[in-house]
């Protein structure tokens, strides 16, 4: 469904709520309650649309267009970024208005003529441009890399309105647009999960991006998934400030294990009860039942990774591997990892989990456990090593 909500007299939001969408981008993170997107419309001399919406929303988002509109044209179209959750309705909006000047940045244009038109006469700009469409002025900042290369912010001065396009996003889909219509625990959980499967890597553009952008007076951040932030701008932006410099909380401690006939999960369970006693926030996740999106946004924030699986045959369990291959892709920083699981005839299996999260820029341990068929007194040895290791390069 696409609700519209008039933010102020001459700027309106149209917010997306697909609550059957509970795979964003593809399977890259894993929504439960669905997904949300916003576009917007600015009403001035020349008026103004700021990004689309996607390609199977585009009939309904044109019919409000043009209730919106009575009859007026569209004459410019800010296309912040080219990934096609918010551009693949271009095509459609396009032809109906197809006198629009399309804006984007220098990096946006060869992939929107890629996926789009390929005669478009797309306007580029730089970082500082501006465009005046009578009474209203549009600041152009271009965010690389958040999340893509062609990633830009555009600010309408005169309303203080930022429109952020991915940063600052989530995927919130509750029908109020406003994060003071929230429990803010709820709305910071939701932008962490975001931020941790579609941000994690991008850390240090992530703080270009707010470099960029701290001089400006904002009133209102208007992303283009989720909700609008007006009461906790400055909280939002704190959160974006520690997130993309990893910074991470000293005594949280993630493990992800899968286990064939319960062993790999004894040393799971007696390794998490070590590390709680001596002092550590211990969260446990079995890979195989839980939502993998949600191990990621506990992971951003953890400063220890350990990861057990049983022995698949000289390697780990699949359900293991998806969670490392997860890990490579989002790169976490700071991380202290460890390694464990049981095993029949060959352990070859703990090598490999220890070099993927190395790979993914983990600092492992030298320490690890194996166990031999069931957890016997030389398990448990082991893990107290472990649990010791661990504690001694937290310096808890
Ligand atoms: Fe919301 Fe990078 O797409």
């Amino acid at each position: 469904m696409i609700l519209v909500n008039k933010i102020k007299d001459n700027v309106f939001n149209f917010r997306v709520i697909n609550y059957k969408e509970l795979d964003f981008h593809g399977p890259i993170f894993r929504n439960d309650s669905g997904s949300s997107y916003n576009a917007y419309l600015i009403l001035d001399d020349e008026i103004t649309l700021i990004d689309t919406v996607g390609e199977e929303y585009s009939q309904v988002f044109l019919g409000e267009l043009k209730t919106i509109l009575g009859g007026k044209s569209i004459d410019n179209i800010i296309i912040n970024h080219v990934e096609p959750d918010h551009s693949s309705a271009f095509l459609e909006v396009f032809k109906h208005y197809n006198n629009a000047k399309c804006y984007c940045s220098e990096r946006g244009e060869k992939p929107l003529r890629n996926m789009f038109f390929s005669d478009v006469n797309y306007t580029t700009v730089k970082n500082n441009d501006e465009i005046s469409t009578g009474n209203y002025t549009f600041l152009f900042k271009t965010t690389p890399f958040v999340h893509w290369p062609d990633n830009m912010v555009t600010y309408l001065k005169e309303e203080k309105m930022l429109f952020s396009n991915d940063c600052f996003g989530n995927l919130i889909t509750g029908s109020s647009l406003y994060d003071s219509e929230y429990e803010l625990a709820l709305l910071i959980q939701a932008s962490k999960d975001y931020y941790a499967n579609i941000m994690m890597p991008c850390g240090k553009f992530v703080l270009k991006a707010l470099e960029e952008i701290k001089m400006l007076d904002i009133d209102l951040i208007c992303p283009s998934h989720g909700i609008v932030w007006k009461e906790n701008v400055k909280i939002i932006m704190e959160k974006y400030r520690s997130w993309g410099s990893y910074e991470y909380i000293k005594n949280k401690v993630v493990i992800i294990y899968d286990s064939i006939w319960g062993n790999s999960e004894i040393i799971t369970d007696d390794l998490a009860v070590k590390l709680i006693g001596l002092g550590f926030d211990v969260t446990v996740y079995k890979a195989g039942t839980h939502n993998h999106s949600k191990i990621m946004s506990d992971v951003l924030d953890a400063r220890v990774v350990l990861v057990g699986t049983a022995n698949f045959n000289g390697t780990m369990l699949p359900t293991i591997a998806e969670v490392l291959e997860r890990l490579y892709a989002l790169k976490p920083k700071n991380k202290i990892g460890g390694v464990f699981g049981a095993y029949g005839w060959s352990k070859a299996h703990i090598e490999r989990v220890r070099n993927r999260l190395c790979d993914s820029g983990i600092d492992v341990v030298d320490v690890d456990i194996s166990s031999n068929y069931t957890p016997d007194i030389s398990t448990i040895k082991m893990t107290d090593e472990l649990a010791f290791k661990i504690k001694e390069c937290v310096e808890l």
